[in-house]
Parts: structure tokens; C-alpha cells; sequence
């Protein structure tokens, strides 16, 4: 007999704490009305303390949901409590989209493909040169030196305020990348082709220090995670200097796709129509 929820309207969820500020849901809901399927995305809100409950609930017979994104804070406890975390979400230790399959509880996390489908989208050959710099070794951080070293880049260099950080992440992800202190960041910078802020710097209105961006390769390009504004104090920088930069918002678009492809079956793409839509909403809730 087939399965009877096949029939239903498809719900898939983006559950964090608190959710209110998540633009997933009208990212979502864009390509169901897109392509005329008959889902909804909506947002969960759950505490720590309920969101193990609330996982164990999607394996149920009765559950409405397909699958669904899950946020801050909950992502390293997605990873810990799915029943088949995949090969990413496994070094990374954080899951950021999971889905039911035979009962089963699937896990893996997009971020990092959001990254470089950005970049390839915004600045095709942002790899060539084959060097990175990477500002930052927090949560994001791991998941753009992940992506970028399964990529094919081949040096990376981990800058951070704690360098201790950025040795860590150079143990966890191989010869590939190294970790250094701040004052390293104009010595390792030289000849990269990209070089990523994943640091709330300057963000909290404090004066960020000058970077010079001069040693970066010729072509290199500037980027961005955060997307709130979308011209971060470090891409003006960059800007100013002469370089090509990209911002932050279409990771968010991007590492959307594969979790819309798991659950509601077709794989969207990143336009400009979605693009000015959150920006619009941005504007609005400034
Ligand atoms: P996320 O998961 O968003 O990456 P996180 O794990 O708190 O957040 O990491 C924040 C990153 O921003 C870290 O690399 C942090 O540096 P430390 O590891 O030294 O804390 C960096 N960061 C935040 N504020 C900073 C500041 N004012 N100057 C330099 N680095 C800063």
C-alpha cells in the first residue's frame, strides 16, 4: 500500500532559539509557490530543552513534516542526535538540514555548499589561485574551510583573535590548512585568491582596525558571511581598495537548495527576483 502521507500536502520546518528572524520560510515558501507544490515551510521555535523531543517527533507515524532546517542553537545537537549524519555533518560535528527516511532521521549540513555555490555563482573562478585566507574559527568558519579544501584549495590560512582556534580547525581539517594569530593576517594573506570574514567584526559598531588587503593575489575576491547589512564593514574595506567583493546573502539563498531538493523533490536556483525579495524584507525590518 502506498504510503498514505504522499498524498498530503508536504510540511517542512526550520526549528531554532528564537526563530522569529529567520528569513527561511519566505525563501522556501517562494519556490513552493514557484513551482505549485502543494507544501508549507514554516518556523518552529524550541528550546534546548525541547528540541530533542521535538526530533524524536518526526519519526512518528503521525508527524506532519518531510524535514526541515535546523538553526541556532541547535545544530551540533542535530548532528548528535540524528540516526545518520552524513560524511559532513560528521567532521563538522553540526547538521544544519535533516529528513525522515524509513524512519530514520537523516542529517547533513549546507552551509558550506551555500558558500561556494555563492562564490561560483557571483565570482566564477574564485578558485584558481588555489589559496585562501579564512578570518575566524567559529562555527561558520568550519563549515567554508571544509568546503573550500573539499574544493581543491589547497592552502589555507586560519587568522584568529584566539589562535588557539585556528589550530584547532588546522588539526581537524588537515595539511591542507594552517592556523596563525592576527598579526600573521598581512604575511599569509600574500598571493590568496579569496579571503572570507566569518567574524562578527565590526558589526557591534566598534572601530574595525584597517586591513590591508594589498598582498592578496591581483584578482582576488572579498567575501562576506554575514549579510546583515549587506555591505559589512570589511567588504566597504575591501571595496575602497579596489578589490571585487561578494556578500554574505547568497550563502543563505544557496545552502537553501539541497534541503528544498531532499523534501519537496526539485531543485530550485538562486534568482534575482528571490534575492530582491529578502532584500526587501531586510529593508523593511532594519
Ligand atoms: P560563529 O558560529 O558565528 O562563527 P563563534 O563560534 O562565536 O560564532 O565565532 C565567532 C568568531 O568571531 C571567532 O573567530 C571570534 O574570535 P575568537 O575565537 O577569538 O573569539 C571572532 N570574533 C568575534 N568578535 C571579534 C572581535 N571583536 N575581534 C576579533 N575576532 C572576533
Amino acid at each position: 500500500m502506498a504510503d498514505s502521507r504522499e498524498t498530503l500536502t508536504k510540511n517542512a520546518f526550520v526549528v531554532g532559539y528564537p526563530i522569529k528572524h529567520s528569513r527561511s520560510p519566505l525563501i522556501h515558501n517562494f519556490w513552493l509557490k514557484q513551482f505549485q507544490i502543494d507544501g508549507n515551510y514554516g518556523a518552529v521555535e524550541k528550546s534546548p530543552e525541547e528540541f530533542p523531543s521535538f526530533l524524536a517527533y518526526l519519526k512518528g507515524t503521525d508527524t506532519p513534516y518531510v524535514g526541515g532546517n535546523v538553526t541556532i542553537p541547535h545544530k551540533e545537537s542535530a548532528y548528535r542526535l540524528a540516526d545518520r549524519p552524513d560524511d559532513l555533518a560528521e567532521e563538522l560535528g553540526a547538521a544544519n538540514t535533516v529528513w525522515v527516511e524509513d524512519g530514520l532521521i537523516h542529517a547533513t549540513n549546507t552551509d558550506g555548499f551555500g558558500f561556494v555555490a555563492n562564490l561560483d555563482d557571483r565570482h566564477p573562478g574564485w578558485d584558481k589561485s588555489g589559496k585562501a585566507l579564512v578570518l575566524g574559527a567559529g562555527g561558520a568558519s568550519r563549515a567554508v574551510i571544509q568546503a573550500i579544501r573539499n574544493r581543491g584549495i589547497s592552502e589555507i590560512h586560519v587568522v584568529n583573535r584566539t589562535v588557539e582556534r585556528a589550530r584547532e580547525l588546522a588539526d581537524r581539517f588537515g595539511p591542507a590548512v594552517h592556523g596563525h594569530p592576527m598579526e600573521a593576517l598581512a604575511e599569509v594573506s600574500k598571493d590568496c585568491g579569496l579571503f572570507v570574514n566569518t567574524t562578527s567584526l565590526g558589526m557591534d559598531g566598534t572601530d574595525v582596525r584597517d586591513i590591508d588587503f594589498s598582498p592578496l593575489a591581483e584578482n582576488a575576491v572579498v567575501t562576506d558571511i554575514v549579510y546583515v547589512p549587506l555591505k559589512t564593514p570589511i567588504l566597504d574595506m575591501a571595496e575602497r581598495q579596489g578589490f571585487e567583493t561578494v556578500d554574505g546573502l547568497g550563502m543563505l539563498l544557496h545552502q537553501a537548495r539541497p534541503g528544498f531538493d531532499k523534501w519537496f523533490g526539485v531543485r530550485p536556483d538562486v534568482t534575482s527576483n528571490l534575492r530582491s525579495m529578502i532584500i526587501a524584507d531586510m529593508e523593511e525590518h532594519a
